[in-house]
């Protein structure tokens, strides 16, 4: 019998090597949008993770009739009342280098002490199914904010992230650890949890 097919609302392949480790074991065919020969430009116009995440999934649903995933991420900073948060890519302009970005974050934080520094990456998967009926699971990695970038592993943000326990940002965890406990390794585990449960498979 030919295996249930799920598309990956993504044409990121560091993201789909991730989803294909932690989703391998599900009896399921898994695609990114390039293996389903996909080529769409959907406006991620939503307020939250999950907003963003579901119109993804939608929209990508409505035009195979597949079964979809799609993935919302980004750094929540307290003391910035959580921003930049869906606008973590597009902060200060998408093309400006992680290194401006992380500097201003910097700055703006320069008079918060302690537990003022607190942030976390948010990582939202959606499932939309064929029938309309869709699912979201959220992960995150709770941290502070350091005084400087530290790390030069892993990309974006995560020279700025300090997680307590682990001492290190996570941009100096090997990429092994960081994606045991990443927000999208979390959100992945349980939509995997999840999609037992809804018995994707048959
Ligand atoms: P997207 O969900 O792939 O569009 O990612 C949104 C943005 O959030 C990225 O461009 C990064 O700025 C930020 N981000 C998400 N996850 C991470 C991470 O693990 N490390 C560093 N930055 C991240």
């Amino acid at each position: 019998m030919e295996k249930k097919k799920i598309i990956f609302a993504t044409t990121n392949e560091g993201k789909m090597k991730e989803i294909r480790m932690i989703l391998g074991d599900l009896d399921v065919e898994l695609l990114s949008l390039k293996d389903a020969g996909i080529q769409a430009d959907i406006e991620e116009n939503g307020t939250t993770f999950e907003e963003n995440a579901m119109i993804k999934a939608k929209a990508i649903c409505e035009l195979t009739g597949e079964m979809v995933l799609a993935d919302d991420s980004g750094l929540e900073v307290d003391y910035m009342d959580k921003a930049p948060g869906v606008y973590s890519a597009r902060f200060m302009g998408e093309d400006t280098p992680y290194s401006v970005k992380n500097k201003e974050i910097l700055d703006r934080l320069k008079d918060a002490v302690g537990e003022e520094r607190s942030a976390r990456f948010v990582c939202v998967i959606a499932a939309a199914f064929p029938d309309g009926k869709v699912i979201t699971t959220r992960g995150t990695v709770e941290g502070l904010i350091g005084m400087e970038e530290k790390g030069t592993n892993g990309f974006g943000y995560d020279p700025l992230l300090y997680v307590p326990e682990y001492g290190m940002t996570t941009g100096e965890m090997d990429p092994e650890l960081k994606n045991k406990i990443s927000h999208r390794g979390k959100a992945l585990e349980l939509m995997k949890e999840r999609l037992g449960y809804e018995n994707i498979s048959h």
